[in-house]
């Protein structure tokens, strides 16, 4: 049988372990997952609206899966790794240009593992950032964290220790510009994810160690489109796995191109997988019928059901 999860179940998930475990619990499996590196085949995520995870030896599919819910998290999971490597140690604050779907992800993941207590906000569209204002409310009254609401990305921007810049405009467009970029910033890059979509002006890559999930990719999907082809950049996994040092002094501009790899969506619905089942939460689905005798195919097709019910 193959486990499923639908929207309710990740409901359930969520309201049962809480989003800040699990983008911490998700975010370890992306570690475990990105230290093996050497050892597994890598390529570049497809993009589907649904996760499954199937065995390799026969192709079963052991988990069907939403994906939506699952993205927000292992993309807040994966900024959050590559920043507790990467930003200075002390961080507190972090500017969050760009306040939709993904933004209170990325604010709780960066709250809960990095510490960040000061959040400043800013997005084109108002309604965007009292969304998130509202969300967020809880952890604000808690005192947990201060958000601020900006008047412009300067604004937002100006002394924070992090720039997550997170927007969606089909365009190269110029969300940061070098003149905004204070060293010693690890920036966050996450809203250029595809051909033809970047947040960030190009000097700002020339002047920023830049470090990447999986290369081939990002170099089609990421900041780094905007780069000649032997630009340098640095494997996140690298860094994590001990190889390689992230930041290199405190005055150093650290930059995570993030465009969503398939090993995070893997490492996630694993995650999701165990979790699941240990909690009892989700269902089964019949999808691959199990045959007593493999060639009698027709005998399971034609196997007596009950018969349907006519359309009123
Ligand atoms: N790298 C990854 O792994 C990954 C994963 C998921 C989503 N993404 C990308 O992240 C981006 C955000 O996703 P989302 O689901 O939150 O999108 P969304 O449409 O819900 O929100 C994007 C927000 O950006 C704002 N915005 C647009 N232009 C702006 C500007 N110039 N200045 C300030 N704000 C601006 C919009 O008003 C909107 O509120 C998308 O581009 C998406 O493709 C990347």
């Amino acid at each position: 049988m193959t486990h499923y999860i639908d929207v309710a179940a990740m409901q359930q998930l969520v309201s049962h372990h809480g989003l800040a475990n699990l983008m911490e619990e998700i975010a370890e499996c992306i570690r475990e997952d990105f230290m093996r590196w050497g050892g597994s085949n890598q390529s570049p995520r497809t993009a589907t609206a649904f996760g499954v995870v199937a065995d390799v030896a026969t192709g079963y599919p052991t988990l069907v899966s939403e994906l939506r819910i699952t993205t927000a998290l292992r993309t807040a999971a994966t900024s959050a790794l590559a920043a507790k490597v990467l930003a200075r140690k002390n961080s507190h604050s972090m500017a969050l240009i760009g306040n939709g779907a993904q933004s209170e992800f990325q604010a709780i993941a960066f709250m809960t593992q990095l510490g960040i207590s000061e959040l400043r906000v800013f997005d084109v569209d108002r309604k965007a950032t009292d969304k998130l204002v509202a969300n967020l409310a809880p952890y604000a009254s808690k005192g947990t964290l201060t958000i601020v609401r900006a008047a412009s990305i300067r604004e937002a921007v100006r002394g924070a220790d992090i720039v997550t810049t997170i927007t969606a405009d089909k365009s190269n467009a110029t969300i940061l510009t070098d003149d905004l970029v204070e060293p010693g910033m690890h920036l966050n890059a996450v809203g250029g994810d595809c051909p033809g979509k970047t947040e960030l002006q190009p000097s700002i890559l020339l002047r920023s160690k830049v470090f990447v999930e999986y290369e081939p990719q990002t170099r089609m999907e990421g900041e780094l489109q905007q780069m000649p082809q032997d630009f340098q950049t640095h494997a996140l996994w690298r860094v994590l796995a001990g190889q390689q040092r992230g930041r290199d002094n405190a005055e150093q501009v650290t930059l995570f191109d993030s465009v969503g790899f398939a090993l995070e969506d893997l490492s996630a619905l694993r995650y999701i997988h165990a979790l699941s089942r240990k909690l009892g939460i989700g269902s089964t689905v019949d999808l691959v019928p199990v045959l007593p005798d493999p060639k009698n195919l027709f005998a399971c097709a034609t196997a007596a059901r009950p018969a349907l019910r006519q359309a009123a």
